[in-house]
């Protein structure tokens, strides 16, 4: 059974390489780490480290971006000689002669448990979409898959690698309060237009409005799975039937203690929704 070894978090891991990705350079620790002796590994392509859990979507991204004299961070599972893995983040970055790549430079660091348990899960599902397509459209998928969640790659890396513990609320990009002042403002605005006596009010669908959206393009995510998310997406329904009641009913020339209730309920409802998300985006695996 192979182990994880601990990475210590006072050492740079450093290695070098040319432009073919053979190792000119590495480090004590690094050495230790991988267990290899320096002579062993000179001159070596940087794969006699690699693990086979790691995509290949993250090192073309890493070769694409540094031979264009660019810089990247990645997260990477290395596997040492004796079959053991440690897990890294590492920032690559050319050293430039006359505009031209002519080494590689890659300063390596542990990584935080969040970011570990993230990766692993999107690191799998990559390798899976990778046995039966090609590698541009892994990078794709990844890209995607990211986009989805209004980030970057960069972005995503950015977050993932915050000392604190980052939330599945910062991962996945959301701000409850935006949804939240929305719902208010909206509200308030078809409450007026009701007033004014408008005739044609349309109240969207909870699957109509931005933060329905948002909740079917995270559908897929862990979090979902608890019942705090059952419940945002009951209230959810609930607050925009309860709005569509409310105006139907005051159109139709109501008004009265039922149509108060209704009106001095939508708020709590709003409340109530954003209370759900927090608890499930807060206690939810
Ligand atoms: C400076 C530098 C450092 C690298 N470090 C690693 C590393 O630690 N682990 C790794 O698997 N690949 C590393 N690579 C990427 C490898 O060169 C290679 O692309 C990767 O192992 C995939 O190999 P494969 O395409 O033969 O499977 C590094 C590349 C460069 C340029």
């Amino acid at each position: 059974m192979s182990k994880e070894l601990v990475v210590d978090p006072n050492e740079l891991i450093v290695s070098m390489t040319d432009t073919k990705g053979k190792i000119t350079y590495a480090n004590d620790i690094f050495c230790t780490l991988a267990g290899y002796k320096k002579e062993e590994i000179m001159g070596k392509p940087h794969n006699i480290i690699r693990h086979p859990d790691i995509p290949r979507a993250v090192f073309k991204l890493l070769w694409d971006r540094v031979l264009n004299g660019e810089t990247i961070y990645a997260f990477v599972k290395n596997q040492a000689k004796s079959g053991d893995y440690y897990w890294v983040k590492a920032y690559v970055f050319p050293i430039m002669e006359n505009g031209r790549v002519e080494e590689i430079v890659s300063y390596r660091k542990p990584i935080n448990d969040y970011a570990k348990k993230v990766i692993v899960q999107i690191y799998a599902l990559l390798v899976d979409y990778e046995r039966s397509h090609s590698v541009d459209e892994s990078v794709a998928f990844l890209v995607n898959y990211l986009a989805e969640r209004n980030l970057t790659y960069d972005q995503f890396i950015e977050r993932l690698s915050m000392d604190k513990q980052v939330t599945n609320a910062e991962a996945i990009n959301v701000d409850r309060k935006v949804h939240h002042d929305t719902h208010l403002i909206v509200k308030s605005n078809i409450l007026k237009r009701v007033k004014d006596g408008e005739a044609a009010i349309k109240v969207p669908d909870a699957c109509e409005c931005e933060f329905g959206k948002w909740c079917e393009s995270v559908r897929h995510e862990s979090f979902t799975k608890c019942t705090s998310w059952s419940n945002t997406l009951r209230a959810h329904e609930q607050y925009h039937a309860n709005l569509r009641e409310y105006v139907s009913r005051a159109k139709n020339g109501e008004s009265g203690d039922r149509l108060r209730a209704l009106s001095n309920g939508l708020d709590e409802k709003i409340d109530e929704i954003f209370e759900y998300l927090e608890d499930a985006l807060d206690h939810c695996e």
